[in-house]
């Protein structure tokens, strides 16, 4: 298939890139470079030998979205762009219901105008709210989100729903991710936030680089085997490959499924902490500080449903999360800058 990913210059988006090519599907990217830069993109085509399609265009502009429409034929859609800091999200509500939910509808709209019918979403498992119960099941209601972030994504799991029921010819695949970390083993591509990371493993591997002095632990009183918060850590490689999965899915069915893409294990901080040092020989120095506020214990996937509806499986373990994390990151110690 020919598809189209929006915001695919981004972690997830490059990444899946690779997969798509390799797995011979050609790809055309969209993306307004808020998050990312050209340079990533032209990573992937240097590891694929692809050229590839880049439009720099806000998937928010219905003229922009149009042109590349028109200029290209679409089978599918996946639609990685949009803005995902959960704190900055709090401060700025309207940016993020602007830009994720108008990005959506402009890409759906102009996927009806067009007859494209084929989509795949970028969920979270922030959609469950605070877990009554782990691991966690699709089937299971979603919670209240914390925060305008986590609204965005349950509000276009709705969207979807509601749009895949009027056009039954449609077939989308709202896949919730856990907790991506790790990078391409070539360490060409690889996660690069914007200013100090709010996630884990960028902390970490910057600590690591010699950025940051030390890793501060959110909390040492949870209800977990250490006290340190549990995730599903999946590496972005076999996240990727989930999509490939659920392209050729979506090419074969119609209607709306709901699917996790995670591991269905659960590690602490302090278990990501012991396994980057043993891994790559660092120490990683840190200290225990309060909670972070809006976190919660525990949060890991049931992955069975992925296994059984899209025959997709996490094949790398928490070793090759730690050791690809820090390949991307101590040969791009600045990231792609
Ligand atoms: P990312 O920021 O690296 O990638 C998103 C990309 O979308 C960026 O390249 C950004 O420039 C682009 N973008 C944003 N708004 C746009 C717009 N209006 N028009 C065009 N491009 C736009 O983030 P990521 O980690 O690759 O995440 C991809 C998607 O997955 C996001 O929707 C995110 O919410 C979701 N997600 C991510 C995680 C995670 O931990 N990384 C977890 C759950 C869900
Ligand atoms: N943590 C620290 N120190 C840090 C950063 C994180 O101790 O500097 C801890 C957190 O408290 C948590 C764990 O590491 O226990 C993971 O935190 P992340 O910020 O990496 O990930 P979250 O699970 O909090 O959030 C992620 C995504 C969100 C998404 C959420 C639920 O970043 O976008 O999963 O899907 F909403």
């Amino acid at each position: 298939m020919n598809v189209l990913l929006a915001g695919g210059a981004g972690y997830i988006g490059t990444h899946t890139c690779v997969e798509l090519i390799e797995a011979g599907h050609t790809v055309v990217i969209a993306d307004n470079y808020s998050n990312s830069c050209p340079e990533a993109v032209k990573r992937v085509e240097e590891i694929t030998g692809a050229t590839i399609p880049l439009y720099e265009a806000d998937v928010c502009d219905r003229e922009a979205v149009e042109k590349i429409f028109s200029e290209n034929k679409i089978d599918a859609v996946i639609h990685f762009a949009g803005l995902k800091a959960v704190g900055e999200s709090v401060a700025k509500p309207l940016l993020y219901y602007r830009n994720n939910i108008d990005s959506t509808l402009t890409l759906l709209e102009t996927m009806e105008k067009f007859g494209v019918n084929n989509f795949i979403f970028s969920s979270s498992a922030t959609v469950y709210g605070t877990p009554k119960e782990v691991p966690l099941v699709e089937t299971m209601p979603t919670g209240t989100p914390t925060n305008p972030y986590g609204w965005t994504k349950l509000m276009m799991e709705q969207i979807l729903s509601d749009t895949a029921h009027a056009r039954p010819e449609m077939s989308i695949v709202i896949l919730r991710y856990f907790n991506p970390i790790g990078a391409h083993k070539s360490g060409r591509i690889g996660e690069d936030p914007n200013g100090i990371p709010n996630n884990l493993m960028p902390f970490i591997t910057q600590v690591a680089a010699g950025r940051l002095p030390k890793l501060g632990v959110f909390g040492d009183d949870y209800p977990t085997h250490d006290g340190t918060g549990v995730r599903d850590y999946i590496h972005v490689v076999d996240l990727a490959k989930g999509h490939v999965k659920a392209i050729d899915y979506a090419g074969e069915h119609k209607g709306v499924e709901i699917v996790n893409l995670g591991t269905g294990t659960g590690y602490s901080v302090l278990d990501i902490v012991k396994a980057f040092e043993k891994v790559n020989h660092i120490t990683i120095p840190y200290e225990i500080k309060p909670r972070r506020a809006g976190d919660i214990a525990e949060c890991f996937a049931n992955a069975e449903k992925a296994a059984r509806v899209l025959g997709w499986k996490a094949e790398k373990n928490l070793e090759d999360m730690c050791y690809d994390s820090w390949n991307w990151q101590s040969h791009n110690v600045n990231g792609y800058k």
